[in-house]
This record gives C-alpha cells, sequence and structure tokens, in this order.
C-alpha cells in the first residue's frame, strides 16, 4: 500500500473555484442544508475512492500492467483525494462555516470469490476503472448539465476531468488483454455491472426542493438514467470495440436493467 497522507498538497484545482455564487445565497435554509449533506456524502464517497485505487494500483502491478497505466493508477488515489477535499469545500460554502471531513467510510473491494485467483486482479481493474468510473463520468455530465452555480459548475468538471481519465486505465487495460483473457473475463461482466448499478440505487434523504438539481444533487430517477444510459452508451460499445461479447449485457438492458 502507498503512503497517500498529504500527497496532493499543492493543487487542489486546476481552476480556482468561484469566491462569489448568488446562486447559493438564494436557497432557503432548508436547500443549503440539503446540499451540505449531498456534498458531505460525496466528499465521504471521494475518499473511499482513493481507498480503492489503492486496491488498483496493487492489482495493475500484480498483473505487471503497462507502466503507463500503473502510474494513472497511482495518480488517481491522489486524484480522489483532492476530489473529496473538493466536495468538503463545496459543502463549508453551503453551510456558511467550516464543516470536518466527514467519517470516513469502509471499502469493501468485491471479493471476485468465484473467480480463479489469477483473474481477480484484472477484475478489480474492469470493475473500478471501465465500470465504475465510466459510470461516475456519465452521473457527473448529467449533475454538470443540471448545474447553475459556478461554485459547483467548477467544482463538477474538476472531478469530471480526472474520471475520465480514471476511466480510461480501464479501457487501456481491457485493450492490452490477451483474446483467452477477455474470454475468461466474459462471465463476469453482466453480474458486475448490475451489482454496480444497485450501488447507484441505494435510498437518498428526502429533497426539500426540486432547485437541488441546480446544485449537483439530482433526483434519484435521473441518477438512474444517466447510470443505465452509460451502459448502454458506453460499457456496451466499449467491450464491443476490444472485442468482448456484450450481448449479456444488452439481455439485461433490453429486459429493462431493473435488476
Ligand atoms: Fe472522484
Ligand atoms: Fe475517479
Amino acid at each position: 500500500m502507498t503512503d497517500i497522507s498529504g500527497r496532493w498538497a499543492g493543487r487542489l484545482t486546476s481552476r480556482p473555484l468561484a469566491d462569489v455564487d448568488e446562486t447559493i445565497d438564494a436557497l432557503t435554509k432548508e436547500e443549503r442544508a440539503a446540499c451540505v449533506v449531498e456534498w458531505l456524502g460525496r466528499a465521504a464517497a471521494e475518499r473511499r475512492a482513493s481507498d480503492a485505487f489503492q486496491v488498483i494500483e496493487s492489482a495493475l502491478a500484480s498483473v505487471d500492467a503497462d507502466p503507463v497505466l500503473r502510474s494513472l493508477g497511482t495518480r488517481a488515489i491522489d486524484d480522489e483525494l483532492r476530489h473529496a477535499e473538493i466536495c468538503r469545500l463545496v459543502a463549508e460554502r453551503y453551510a456558511g462555516h467550516a464543516l470536518e471531513a466527514p467519517k470516513r467510510l469502509s471499502l469493501e473491494a468485491p471479493a471476485h470469490a468465484e473467480a480463479p485467483a489469477r483473474l481477480r486482479p484484472a477484475l478489480h481493474v474492469i470493475g473500478q476503472c471501465a465500470i465504475n468510473e465510466t459510470t461516475a463520468t456519465a452521473y457527473l455530465e448529467a449533475c454538470l448539465a443540471s448545474a447553475r452555480g459556478p461554485l459547483v459548475r467548477g467544482a463538477l468538471r474538476e472531478l469530471l476531468s480526472d474520471d475520465v481519465d480514471h476511466a480510461r486505465i480501464g479501457w487501456a487495460f481491457l485493450v492490452s488483454l490477451t483474446p483467452e483473457a477477455k474470454r475468461a473475463i466474459e462471465p463476469f461482466l453482466v453480474p458486475m455491472v448490475r451489482a454496480h448499478v444497485r450501488t447507484w440505487r441505494k435510498p437518498s434523504p428526502p429533497r426539500p426542493s426540486a432547485r437541488l438539481s441546480e446544485h449537483g444533487a439530482l433526483d434519484p430517477k435521473a441518477i438512474d438514467e444517466a447510470v443505465v444510459e452509460s451502459v448502454r452508451a458506453l460499457i456496451v460499445p466499449g467491450l464491443d470495440a476490444v472485442g468482448i461479447e456484450s450481448a449479456g449485457l444488452r439481455g439485461w438492458l433490453d429486459a429493462g436493467a431493473c435488476s
């Protein structure tokens, strides 16, 4: 495991986050409180994503992946720490006072117990990067499409630009696999995607107003649509392009993608 304490120090964002945001001032107390919950929740999830990339760093090393992918995987540990801090700062702006970083969430990396041990590092890389980070980019794009305030728009752009790179790790890794390795991972793809989509469907706190979508807090239906559409428009064509059978995934989508 890599020591990550304080590694992102020196560059939090590529462009400074907005100091003035009148859209925040226009919110009610309840709306601002809901935005604090939203952005602190994001901060916790981003911190956990950094922990997930520690697993990916080890997985890429264990399969002797291309050095460029390995360095991107290591950088992602820092990127996600930066994302956590960006989200905490956004939450502070909605709160109007200093906030502690949220409690660290425990990471439960998928065990892939049904897969042979030699395949598990590859499944970790594919799951975290090609699947999770691809759906994350679609989610962030949907958030950005609804977001109005300069602070939130700047934060979302920062998160999105890194997550595009994180997804590329997974797709470049898939390209690098031998035909035999691609055949070996095919049976695990549909269960992995279904399990991942389920993680986006957890209950969310009550929403005081529809205006929250303008501040990065999409309603659950919009999130689900963005995530499922990313499977249809990005993941399935991506698998087709790298020569991995996607019929099972297409069948799941055609059946409603609801389980
Ligand atoms: Fe992130
Ligand atoms: Fe990411």
